[in-house]
């Protein structure tokens, strides 16, 4: 289906790009993984661009002589998405790592996609402005991958994941063409909103050269509250009535007992005695205003001891403290993955229907003999679900849990509403579950997009769907 890369392919790669920009050798393997699993798909060769016409070049050439190409950013996704499945050309954007614009005017940004997020956080935090939109690799994810996946991240129950702040993109599109996607306002009703559709698109409709990102003002305070629960069901169920109690936290978050064991592990940290834990929440308010963020705390004071804690709940008032609360949060994905072997689940579903999504996955834990470490964005009612191997037989974890336990917990997602992935993407790992939340022909419909953009299948092919 796919040609090689041939010598002669090879040449004019090296033509287009330098030869300082090519990896042909053992470095091929440090481009042939991203957090997902433990997945290996080494490309035939690397290319390292350095400006937009490159990348229309190497496009031309790669659609010409149907050679897949699969762009890769800082390779922390986790889903899989550049995985370079049908081997070929690995396309890097390490080498677009500039912020372009910083628009204090009109609160905009315009940077290149590798540039790492928290380095633009960085960047506008200084000038009084913020970028919200933070997963836990922010020190070292790209901008750009958190685009093609729509990447979510702890604030975004306030503030919205990747898609709520981009406005316009630069993108190359398969035969070479570079179109801009939309304009850098905030309203746009003008024909296909092709922006929100290149968001999400997992490097499989076009390779985005250029972000123009909202930014808003920067909140001064925050105040952080963690509250241990007796029950990790009631810890979710606790999730949406501070909702319903009037506030709108700029992060709601949930790691069950076995979560925050892996992470006091990790870290090497003993902060929580986690024997009566159930679950616990971290919630996180912020403002300009103290007084109102005290009373908001004090409305979910009210609503948290609705339920049976281990302990009093703790407010860090600090930047340290919350940071080392939160260093604790955001290495749970290491932490699991540096441990054991797992496989992640991103379900989301309407939030007050997380204590029943939490229930039926330990049901199917139970019922297949797994354990499950279950932690994340409570308030969007998205749960990472990881399933650990421990020492289950390799036929249970090699098909039992991928054929008939994890299509058990997507059919129960569905079933209230749910979805498949939050803010991870389908890419490699997910795909052959889009059946299970879409007909053929909303299916079809999504395949005749890919087609339109890409006739000859060569961006990032084997992700999404099988087509
Ligand atoms: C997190 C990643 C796994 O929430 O999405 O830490
Ligand atoms: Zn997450």
């Amino acid at each position: 289906m796919y040609n090689k890369v041939s010598t002669s392919v090879i040449d004019q790669l090296i033509k287009i790009v330098g030869i300082q920009n090519i990896i042909l050798d053992e470095h091929l393997k440090d481009y042939a993984h991203d957090m997902t699993e433990d997945l290996n798909f080494p490309p035939e060769i690397v290319v390292k661009p350095e400006n937009t016409y490159q990348i229309s070049e190497i496009l031309k050439l790669a659609n010409k002589e149907k050679i897949p190409v699969t762009p890769m950013g800082a390779r922390t996704g986790l889903s899989g998405g550049m995985l370079c499945v049908y081997g070929g050309i690995g396309l890097s954007t390490e080498k677009f790592n500039k912020i372009l614009e910083i628009d204090t005017d009109n609160l905009q940004a315009t940077v290149e996609p590798g540039v790492i997020t928290q380095v633009l956080q960085n960047e506008v935090e200084k000038l009084g402005l913020y970028y919200p939109p933070d997963p836990s690799s922010k020190g070292s994810c790209f901008i750009g991958g958190n685009v093609a996946e729509n990447a979510g991240g702890i604030h975004a129950v306030k503030y919205g994941t990747t898609k709520d702040f981009i406005l316009n993109l630069e993108v190359v599109l398969p035969n070479g063409e570079i179109i801009r996607t939309g304009a850098n306002t905030l309203k746009n009703s003008t024909g296909y909103h092709l922006t929100q559709l290149m968001v999400g698109s997992e490097g499989t409709l076009g390779i985005i050269t250029q972000i123009t990102v909202k930014l808003i003002p920067f909140p001064q305070y925050r105040l952080l509250l963690k509250a241990n629960f007796v029950s990790s069901y009631d810890a979710c169920k606790a999730v949406s009535q501070i909702f319903q109690a009037g506030i709108n936290p700029s992060a709601l978050e949930f790691m069950e007992k076995d979560a925050v064991d892996f992470g006091q592990k990790y870290l090497n940290l003993y902060i929580d005695d986690t024997q009566n834990l159930g679950g616990q929440l971290l919630i996180e308010v912020d403002g300009n205003y103290l007084d109102t963020l005290y009373q908001d705390i004090e409305k979910i004071y009210e609503v948290i001891h609705r339920f049976e804690l281990v302990n009093e709940p703790l407010l860090a008032d600090t930047h340290d403290k919350q940071e080392e609360i939160w260093k604790l949060r955001r290495c749970l994905g290491h932490a699991v993955k540096g441990t054991t072997i797992y496989k992640e689940e991103d379900t989301v579903v309407p939030r007050a229907k997380l204590p029943d999504l939490l229930n039926h996955v330990k049901m199917v834990g139970k019922k297949y003999g797994f354990q499950t470490v279950c932690y994340g964005h409570a308030g969007d009612g998205n749960l990472h679900v990881n399933i650990i191997q421990n020492d289950l037989d390799s036929k249970t974890w090699n098909e039992i849990i991928p054929n008939q336990a994890i299509p058990e917990i997507f059919e129960y997602t569905k079933k209230l509403n749910g979805t498949l992935s939050g803010e991870h993407g389908i890419g490699w790992v997910q795909k052959n579950y889009m059946p299970i939340m879409f007909s053929d022909t909303h299916l079809n419909l999504m395949k005749g997009i890919k087609k339109l953009f890409d006739p000859n299948l060569i961006l990032n092919p084997g992700k999404i769907f099988n087509i």
